[in-house]
């Protein structure tokens, strides 16, 4: 396996809330990147939300104009595939949380690329060791589990899948050092250990939300003064994404039990199309 230091060239697949903020991260680490969207509006856009970013991180004092345009030079956006993982040594998957589609694209570019090249998944709670055997070489596969936004946070659940090897896992844990972030290394388990936690309060305070018992407001601000959490459940929620919590939940359910069962609520919003601060409307408005 390569070693992290040496990771000059990588793949994100998934443009959207996690891959762009993942593409951002290795870009200002010294990594040329492709970001991989099936969309090309989509490829676009998480192009256009890193620019915006590193802006932000000029007016606030914490990245250079030289660094954000070094940062955007290495960066290129795209629709095509194959193009995206040509002489990729690490690639990092962040499209939808579904199985079969992460099955698909690993066994797909597992075929295409050497068997040193290390692959990582950002899935909230899918078996890794599921999407590891989809591939050949399956022990290059690892989970890292990025957190949002990604080019602000710290941790990163490095996930060892059952067929992982140690040198993909120490590559995976050296990576993570080496774009600035502190990692966690977790052995694959239904929701590892942020989303199994993270999870069970979010949908303790969607119960309470739809039962009236406060307001999203003091809901939030309950646990933000009263426990020192930098964020409310439910504001949390809109940011990952109400449809993203809602997969979660739902897996989470079926392996761990009645305690994730999704609430009604939670349904009921998704379907209404409120997903949170992506779509403009969850807990709260989102106004663009
Ligand atoms: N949102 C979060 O806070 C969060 C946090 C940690 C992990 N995750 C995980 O990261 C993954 C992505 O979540 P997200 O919130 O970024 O989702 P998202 O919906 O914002 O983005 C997904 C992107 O993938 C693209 N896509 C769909 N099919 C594709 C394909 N076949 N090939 C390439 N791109 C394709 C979509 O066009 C979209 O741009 C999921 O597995 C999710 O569970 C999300």
């Amino acid at each position: 396996m390569i070693d992290a230091s040496k990771i000059d060239c990588a793949a994100v697949l998934g443009a959207g809330t996690m891959g762009h903020g993942i593409a951002h991260s290795l870009a200002l680490t010294g990594v040329s990147t492709r970001l991989y969207d099936v969309d090309d509006a989509a490829a676009a856009r998480g192009l256009s939300a890193i620019r915006a970013n590193l802006d932000k991180g000029i007016e606030k004092g914490k990245v250079s104009a030289e660094q954000r345009d070094s940062t955007l030079e290495r960066i290129v956006a795209t629709s095509d595939f194959d193009a995206a993982i040509r002489g990729a040594q690490l690639v990092i998957e962040a499209v939808p949380e579904k199985l079969e589609l992460k099955c698909t694209l690993f066994a797909r570019m597992s075929k295409a690329l050497d068997a040193d090249v290390l692959l990582a998944t950002n899935t909230s709670a899918l078996p890794v060791s599921r999407i590891a055997a989809a591939c050949s070489a399956p022990e290059r596969v690892v989970g890292m589990h990025f957190f949002n936004p990604v080019h602000l946070m710290r941790l990163i659940e490095v996930v060892r899948a059952e067929q992982s090897s140690d040198s993909a896992v120490k590559t995976a844990l050296d990576l993570c050092l080496r774009m600035g972030k502190d990692p966690i290394e977790v052995r694959d388990t239904p929701g590892f250990a942020s989303s199994r936690l993270g999870l069970c309060i979010g949908l303790e305070a969607m119960r309470m939300f739809e039962s009236g018992v406060a307001s999203a407001e003091d809901i939030d601000k309950a646990m933000v003064l009263g426990y020192g959490f930098p964020m409310g459940p439910l504001k949390l929620t809109d940011l990952v994404g109400l449809d993203v919590r809602l997969g979660i939940a739902e897996h989470l359910a079926r392996e761990l039990g009645e305690r994730f069962t999704p609430p009604q609520i939670l349904r009921d919003m998704v379907a209404a199309g409120k997903l949170g601060k992506k779509s403009g409307q969850g807990f709260y408005p989102w106004p663009r």
